[in-house]
């Protein structure tokens, strides 16, 4: 079993979704005994809150139903998971700091967006409904390369 942590700020926008779409790529395809992935925050603001409104029902908008209670980043994460996904530059240097040793591999989430690799995930709390479907589109097609790619190890 291969375990999948997306990461952002608050954990109740971005990573959420990542988390939401990839299960729901593992599931179509068959793969839930091969895949599982989860979601947290770098940031303590939103624990236990379920996502952010406006993107559940853009998300709902585009065939998707998910759920996830926020959570904070922990310590046994850096070895729980296989790979551990930050949204953008800012995510990925708190996990750096943070990050004691531990076996997961780090690897940024438009790593896997082909053209836009090393680009952050746009944070879409403060945005529009455009920025919404913006960031939508970006992990449906980024946890997509990544779970070919983890299907190809
Ligand atoms: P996320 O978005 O990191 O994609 O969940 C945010 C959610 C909340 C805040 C910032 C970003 N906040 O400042 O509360």
């Amino acid at each position: 079993m291969k375990k999948v942590l997306f990461v952002c700020l608050g954990n109740i926008c971005r990573s959420p979704l990542a988390e939401g779409l990839f299960n729901h790529q593992v599931q179509e395809m068959g793969l839930q005994d091969k895949f599982i992935a989860d979601s947290c925050g770098t940031a303590a603001y939103h624990i236990g809150e379920q996502p952010d409104g406006r993107s559940v029902a853009n998300a709902k908008d585009n065939g998707l139903i998910y759920s996830h209670a926020a959570r904070q980043v922990q310590d046994e994460d850096f070895n729980e998971f296989d790979i551990i996904i930050p949204m953008d530059a800012s995510n990925m240097s708190t996990l750096k700091k943070i990050d004691t040793g531990g076996s997961a591999k780090l690897q940024l989430m438009r790593d896997y967006d082909s053209g836009f690799e090393g680009v952050d995930v746009p944070d879409p709390y403060f945005g529009g409904e455009q920025g919404i479907q913006e960031v939508y589109d970006i992990l449906n097609r980024s946890t997509k390369a990544l779970l070919e790619d983890l299907l190809e190890e």
